[in-house]
């Protein structure tokens, strides 16, 4: 099974490119302090070799160098220190681009899971998901601090040292050296490229296939005990690892195999350069001193595109990890959310002729019509798996209708504000789910800045209030300490808190009181009975008792609603 990127490589590059936004010019800032000290690092032997011309001109071997020899060591000392000032400009302005480029395309993922959540998340794996917030984007981090800057260096650099040899030596070893980058730094990048791709897409869909697949694993492992499938999770992990150490030594294979023909191509050409220079020299068509500091130029200028070569290991990974997060930013979301739309205050709800479904042709609700006013309750009842989330989800735009209208206050629900849909109306889910902060914080992420008394008002309508209090710390207990000894009931009830904390006027609860004991159901439903007057609630259950409290109930059958 091969993955295949949806785009080519250098499509990715320049969409990650276009990515950079700003940070462009820093980047174009660290490529010249890198090119100029490597120059300058060159600088120092070819000042040196000048000294040698120098030397052998005194003794008459080769035409004087008129250079004096307090500028040779001038130049070549100085060289030396430029070289250090530049080399440390270049790498913080690398590493600033490269820490900065982490939070910007962190943050750039985050914003885009939050449009696409929840609906497309809802079939997205997690563990993908996390691998790309951590391993694909410090695999694009590589990508700008070192990839960019070291091919435009070395395209840079080479240019330079082929002038610089073809002026003051000749251009004959020019066109040696020439070949040398154009071999080095372009053929072996392209064909070992090509050779690696297939095993670094590999490599990288495995790494995350695997990070999945444990992720889940650990998640599921109560699940794993009861059900006593240790052995066969253990066997299917010991296999998932085991091709995933075969990819990884597939890949390191190649990567070590280009490496060692490129490092054999560089002593070719180095003496290539110099069996041209001695045949230059014996045809009396170049001088010894100026061969000399050619052939010197030359030895010392292939690291730049040595650099270069040695990218496609890294350059196949860093495109299939671009190619994933590229997939992120751009895909539509399920919903866009409105922005700039009409907003309102909750006072009637008019569904009608309501059609949806997750996939074509396979409608889930058919032609539902159902009505609200505030101040009611009304009651949703329905075998499981006939809709009756899926309704509550379409109410808050979580999933746009494919039909029918939902309109608040008379306007449909596709041209309100989605900030101001999700003020007007809130959702206690059947799962609710607990940060790792204390039960302070979790709850107010439903009103932020919420007093002590508004937090413990809306616990004690939840019937959860007695509860906190009983425990060690009270509301700054750590929910995460907690971990799973918070039973299903208490988490619902702190997720019912939160819906009546963050005041909204409609509430919609699905089975707000499944893993809630009677005496709390009672409890809950009293609060619920009592905020009537206030608050319009939209309640979803299987259970006859919390039915009880309805004004209105509607029944779901085969996709169809009809009051009862
Ligand atoms: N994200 C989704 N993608 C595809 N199908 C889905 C998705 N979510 C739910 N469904 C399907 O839609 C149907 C209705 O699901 P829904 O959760 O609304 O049922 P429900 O009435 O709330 O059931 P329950 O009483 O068990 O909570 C089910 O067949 C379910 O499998
Ligand atoms: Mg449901």
């Amino acid at each position: 099974m091969k993955q295949k990127l949806r785009r080519s490589g250098a499509r990715i590059m320049a969409s990650l490119i276009v990515l950079l936004g700003s940070l462009s010019y820093i980047m174009i800032l660290a490529v010249i302090n890198g090119s100029a000290g490597f120059i300058t690092a060159m600088g120092v032997t070819v000042f040196g070799a000048t000294g040698v011309a120098k030397a052998l001109g005194i003794m008459g071997l080769c035409a004087p160098v008129t250079l004096s020899w307090g500028w040779i060591i001038g130049l070549a000392v100085g060289c030396g220190v430029v070289r250090g000032g530049l080399r440390y400009l270049e790498q913080y302005s690398n590493h600033y681009i490269a820490f900065k480029l982490l939070a910007v395309l962190r943050d750039k993922i985050f914003a885009a899971l939050r449009v696409l959540c929840p609906a497309k998340l809802e079939s997205k794996q997690k563990g993908s998901i996390i691998a790309m917030l951590t391993s694909d984007i410090e695999t694009l981090e590589v990508f700008y601090a070192h990839t960019i800057s070291p091919i435009c260096i070395a395209v840079l650099v080479s240019v330079a040292v082929f002038l610089f040899v073809g002026f003051v030596s000749s251009w004959y070893l020019a066109l040696v050296a020439l070949c040398g980058y154009i071999v080095i730094g372009i053929v072996v990048p392209v064909i070992s490229s090509s050779r690696l791709k297939e095993s670094g897409v590999n490599y990288r869909r495995e790494f995350a296939s695997f990070n999945s697949y444990f992720l889940d694993s650990i998640k599921g492992i109560k699940d794993i005990v009861i059900n006593n499938a240790e052995s066969e999770r253990e066997n299917e992990v010991n296999r998932r690892s085991d091709i995933l150490l075969k990819e990884t030594k597939r890949m390191k294979n190649g990567i070590t195999r280009a490496s060692a023909a490129t490092e054999l191509i560089v002593s070719l050409f180095i003496a290539a350069a110099l069996v041209a220079g001695i045949v230059l020299v014996s045809a009396d068509m170049l001088d010894l001193g100026a061969m000399i500091i050619g052939v010197v130029a030359i030895f010392g200028s292939f690291g730049p595109v040595l650099a270069v070569s040695a990218l496609p290991g890294n350059l196949t990974q860093t495109f299939a990890s671009g190619d994933r997060v590229l997939n992120l930013l751009q895909e539509k979301p399920a919903v866009t959310p409105v922005k700039g739309g009409k907003t309102f205050d909750y006072r009637q709800l008019d569904v009608d002729k309501l059609t949806f479904g997750y996939e074509r042709n396979a409608p889930v609700l058919k032609e539902v019509c159902m009505h609200a006013k505030r101040g009611e309750i009304i009651g949703i009842v329905g075998e499981s798996g006939c809709g009756k989330s899926t309704f509550l989800k379409l109410l808050l735009r979580f999933w746009e209708k494919d039909g029918g209208t939902i309109a608040y206050n008379g306007t449909d629900i596709d041209q309100i504000n989605s900030d101001n849909l999700l003020d007007n109306v809130t959702m206690v889910s059947q799962t609710t789910y607990l940060f790792d902060e204390s039960i302070e914080d979790n709850l107010r992420i439903a009103k932020p800045d919420a007093t002590m008394e508004e937090i413990e008002r809306a616990c004690k309508m939840a019937s959860v209030h007695d509860f906190i209090v009983s425990l060690p710390e009270g509301y700054k207990t750590q929910a995460g300490a907690m971990g799973d000894n918070l039973s299903a009931g208490e988490k619902q009830r702190i997720g019912l808190a939160r819906a009546f904390l963050k005041g909204s006027e409609l509430i919609l609860l699905d089975e707000p009181t499944s893993n809630v004991d009677s005496i709390n159901e009672g409890m809950i439903l009293r609060s619920l009975a009592e905020q009537k007057s206030k608050k319009s609630i939209i309640l979803v259950s299987h259970r006859e008792s919390t039915m009880a409290i309805a004004d209105r109930i509607y029944r779901v059958e085969n996709g169809v609603m009809t009051e009862v």
